[in-house]
Order: structure tokens, then C-alpha cells, then sequence
């Protein structure tokens, strides 16, 4: 199957940023695309007039709300051919400045949320994969899964969780048709720095002028969408040369950025704080 035609996919995180591209990107292409956030009027703007796509509250971070996501999708559409793993929450922060609230949110939407639905969805995926020739679980990761740069030290931490993840799971399931595909973007125009304060914008009016500078989130919904139309499970990086995030773990890379970045530290705390400051004044 090479296009996204009646594919039935979940994707968690859609009625913001790269989730809500995504979402449009396949419905557009003929999915039915089964979308949860846990702000239920912001994805209700989100999904307005977009055929194929439904929206279910529900917090990735919680066990039972997990549970209840994949049931409900398959109940409601009687099988899932694709799990887009995209939610996760970043807290800009030293280490030594995060509250531990945000510690545990982080961990719990991005590591635990990723592993649990996946798990919870596998069975589902091995099943469309053995009947329909075909099923898809990508995650949404990121360059920090590969270079950890302060202030994103926690959020790194998580999504090079992530990225081992996927790696280890493709060599469970590949060979029964089940492809695991990573998308690795460096930084996107999205809600993200807002939104891991607590902040989030509450409707699209109130997101204007508060997002954090990067690509079009529409960029990587492309890749999303061709992940899930390739004949291999895909890592890619968005822009492709993100990928030289990768050189950050070789040395003397490596030793060098631990030299200067760590020399850094008031600076970097300083700006993070103002770019917050300005993002949710
Ligand atoms: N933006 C970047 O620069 C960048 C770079 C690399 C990777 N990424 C990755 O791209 C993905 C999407 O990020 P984004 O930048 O598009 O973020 P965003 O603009 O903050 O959107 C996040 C989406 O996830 C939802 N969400 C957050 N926590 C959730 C939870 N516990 N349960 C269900 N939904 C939840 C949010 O809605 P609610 O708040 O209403 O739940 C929202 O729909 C993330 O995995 C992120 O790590 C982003």
C-alpha cells in the first residue's frame, strides 16, 4: 500500500504545530485520521472543516487515557493501520532550574506515553500489517535525540529515549510487515516553548506572535506522510541537515561543545528566560 487511502491513523498532539500539519497533510491524501490533544477546543478549531479527521480528548501521559484512546479508535473504525507518535512536552530550562513537575510531565508524555500506546497499539498494527499487507508507527523525535544542547538538557534526555526506542522496536517487527519510521526535526515555528510552561495559547488568534522561530511545521508533515507511503522504515531528518546534529557526539565535537556550552550556562539561562518572557508576557 503506497498511498494513504482509507489507512485508519491515530496521531497524538494534533491540534497544534506538527500533529495539526500532519493531521491535515494526511487527511487531505484520504486517511481517516483519529486526532487527541487534552485541550478539547483547541482541537475542535484545529479539526474544523477537515473531512476524514476526528478528535478524541485524551492525555498521553495517562495510563488509562491510553487505554481508552486505542480502543476507542478501534472500535470506532474497526482496525489501525497507522500510530503517528507526535505529543511530547518540552520545559526550556537548566536542569538545576526545572521544577519537578515539569520533570515528570516531560518523561511521562515523551518516553512513557511514546512506549505505553505503542505498546498498546502493537498488536492492532501486526494485525493491519498481517491482513492489509501493510501498518505504520512513526515517532516524532528530534535533533536534541542526537546533540543535547542546554537549555533542552531534560527534553534531550527523552527524546534520545525515543530515538532508541524506535531503533530497538524495528528489529521486533520488521520482518512481519510492520515499518517504524523516526522524524528528527531540528527547530520548527510551533507552540512548543509556551506551551511546556504552561502556557499555551487557547485559540489560533492567541497563538499569533507566540511561537518560537524554526521551519514551517508543514515541512514536516511532508515527511510524515511519505514515511508512511515508503517501502522501508525511514529516519529522517528535517531539514536534511539536521542530520549533522549527529557530528555532536564525536570528538573532540563532543569535548569541545562540553567546554564552551558549559562556560555558557548564565547566558544560555538568561536568554531562555527572555525568550519565554517575551513569548508569554
Ligand atoms: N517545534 C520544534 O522546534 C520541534 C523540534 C523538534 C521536534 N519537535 C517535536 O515535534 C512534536 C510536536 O511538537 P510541536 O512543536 O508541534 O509542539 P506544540 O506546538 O506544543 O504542539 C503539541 C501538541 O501536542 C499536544 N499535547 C501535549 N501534551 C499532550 C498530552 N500529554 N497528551 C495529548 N496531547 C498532548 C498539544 O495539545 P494539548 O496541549 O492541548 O494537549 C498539541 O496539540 C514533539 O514531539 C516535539 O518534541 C518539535
Amino acid at each position: 500500500m503506497t498511498d494513504l487511502r482509507d489507512r485508519v491513523v491515530l496521531v497524538t498532539g494534533g491540534s497544534a504545530g506538527i500533529g495539526r500539519a500532519v493531521v491535515h497533510r494526511l487527511a487531505a491524501a484520504g486517511a481517516r485520521v483519529v486526532a487527541c490533544a487534552r485541550g478539547g477546543d483547541r482541537l475542535d478549531e484545529a479539526l474544523a472543516g477537515v473531512p476524514g479527521a476526528t478528535g478524541v480528548t485524551s492525555d498521553v501521559s495517562s495510563a488509562p487515557d491510553r487505554v481508552a484512546l486505542v480502543e476507542r479508535v478501534v472500535s470506532e473504525h474497526g482496525r489501525l493501520d497507522g500510530l503517528v507518535l507526535n505529543a511530547a512536552i518540552g520545559y526550556a530550562g537548566l536542569v538545576e532550574d526545572t521544577p519537578q513537575d515539569a520533570v515528570e510531565t516531560m518523561v511521562s508524555t515523551n518516553l512513557t506515553g511514546v512506549i505505553d500506546l505503542s505498546r498498546l497499539a502493537l498488536p492492532h498494527l501486526l494485525t493491519a500489517a498481517a491482513d492489509r499487507g501493510r501498518a505504520d508507527l512513526l515517532v516524532v523525535t528530534s535533533s536534541a535525540a542526537l546533540a543535547q544542547v542546554p537549555p533542552l538538557t531534560i527534553y534531550s534526555a527523552t527524546k534520545a529515549g525515543q530515538h532508541g526506542f524506535v531503533k530497538g522496536l524495528r528489529r521486533e517487527v520488521t520482518s512481519r510487515g510492520l515499518r517504524v519510521h523516526s522524524i528528527t526535526p531540528g527547530p520548527v515555528a510551533t507552540e512548543w516553548l509556551v506551551r511546556g510552561r504552561g502556557a499555551a495559547p487557547a485559540s489560533d488568534a492567541d497563538a499569533a506572535g507566540r511561537r518560537s522561530p524554526g521551519i514551517r511545521p508543514e515541512r514536516v508533515a511532508e515527511q510524515v506522510a511519505r514515511s508512511l507511503t515508503s517501502y522501508w522504515s525511514r529516519t529522517v531528518a528535517v531539514p536534511r541537515y539536521m542530520g549533522l546534529a549527529r557530528l555532536g557526539e564525536v570528538p573532540p565535537v563532543d569535548r569541545l561543545m562540553d567546554m564552551t556550552l558549559s562556560r555558557q550556562h548564565q547566558r544560555i539561562r538568561r536568554l531562555t528566560d527572555r525568550a519565554v518572557a517575551d513569548r508569554t508576557a
